[in-house]
């Protein structure tokens, strides 16, 4: 049984305590460290900086805490993603992925899964039940999909899919463990960019993978060992001082955002407006049941991509630029990259300004 979200946050800043020694350092050292002293058997040390960094594990000890499973730390979300396809997936394999998600993962899936004769399937997150799960080894989850916002019920998903015999996994990028559960909910395998609100800084990119199931968990941290695609400890270590303010950060954010979708919706210029957390949004009443919050991220349509630009552009308040889950608001046009959203789509990542400051710029920039 899992912890509730105000038991596990208040833990966390405390769990290197448990290990401290009288006169260690309180703050997590970060080690910079190729080689590590290591004469004779080798075994039950730290051996070379592919395979161990102390820093490593103070990140790991912080995510695997909050995830309430193992998890194993990576350079970026899509070096996360990638070491869960190439350490799960063999030749004949078929996955089966969210035609609405992050488009990246799709872009590995068709340049590097197809070549190797994994086949995959596209989806979208709002029916993603539809059409059962037969033949799938993998089925991933994105939910809320980025950019979109729609949902997907993990829970049942997770049934339906592991009854044909599919292992799930399931992007939390957009939620975070305080916001989302999807382990707890029946997925096998969770990954995250934790470039996003974990650090949440925007100076940094870096990635999990999260599991109860120990020989996912092997595998994974094996293809990171022989792949190479191992975290900085800088990165480790900026990561986990963002942790320890994560719970304060994704809290305010979402208030944030429940505030600002609620006077969006009724705003002259916004022609639609996504947000879980809105009564009457496709998601709300799934997003209810499973999700603890309802996140920083807002879809607005506005009435064209000039609009959407001057709103971005023109807004005091908020950062135009690519990704999300900073403490400073930040947003784009998704149309830019390819989504398949409106031209005046903008996808708003609510930040951590106070609100009704925030929401008087927002309100400037839309007149
Ligand atoms: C839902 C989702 N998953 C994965 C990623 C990839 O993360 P990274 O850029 O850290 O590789 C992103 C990046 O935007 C994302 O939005």
């Amino acid at each position: 049984m899992s912890e509730t979200p105000a038991a596990r946050a208040a833990k966390l800043s405390h769990l290197r305590r448990r290990k401290l020694k009288k006169g260690d350092p309180v703050p997590l050292p970060l080690t910079m460290a190729a080689m590590f002293n290591l004469p004779g058997d080798p075994r039950g040390f730290a051996q070379y900086g592919r395979f161990d960094n102390p820093t490593w594990d103070g990140v790991e000890e912080m995510l695997s805490y909050l995830e309430d499973a193992p998890a194993v730390a990576f350079p970026s979300g899509m070096a996360a993603i990638s070491a869960v396809f190439f350490s799960l997936l063999k030749s004949g394999d078929r996955v089966l992925l969210p035609s609405d998600g992050y488009y990246t993962t799709r872009v590995l899936a068709e340049r590097f899964l197809k070549p190797m004769g994994i086949s995959f399937d596209l989806r979208a997150t709002g029916a993603y039940r539809d059409g059962g799960f037969d033949g799938y080894r993998l089925v991933f989850l994105e939910t809320p999909a980025n950019p979109g916002l729609d949902i997907c019920d993990i829970a049942a998903a997770s049934a339906a899919a592991h009854a044909a015999g599919a292992i799930v996994v399931a992007d939390n990028t957009t939620m975070t463990p305080y916001g989302q559960r999807p382990l707890d909910l029946g997925a096998d395998i969770v990954v995250s960019a934790d470039t996003k609100a974990p650090n949440g800084h925007s100076d940094v990119l870096f990635g999990h993978v999260a599991s109860r199931d120990e020989a996912a968990i092997a595998a994974v941290k094996e293809w990171r060992k022989l792949s190479g695609a191992i975290p900085g400890p800088f990165e480790a270590w900026l990561v986990h001082r963002g942790l320890e303010t994560l719970e304060v950060r994704f809290d305010r954010m979402c208030s944030s955002a429940e505030t600002i979708a609620r006077r969006l919706k009724h705003h002259p210029k916004v022609k639609a407006l996504r947000f879980p957390g809105l009564e009457g949004d496709p998601s709300h009443n799934l997003a209810r049941v499973q999700m603890q919050r309802f996140g920083f991220l807002i879809g607005l349509t506005l009435e064209s991509e000039e609009a959407a630009e001057s709103f971005i552009q023109g807004c005091a308040l908020i950062q135009p630029a690519t990704s999300f889950g900073g403490v400073h608001t930040s947003a784009e046009r998704r149309a830019r990259w390819g989504d398949a959203v409106a031209p005046g789509f903008v996808r708003l990542s609510v930040g951590c300004e106070p609100v009704e400051e925030l929401w008087a710029a927002i309100e400037e920039a839309l007149l």
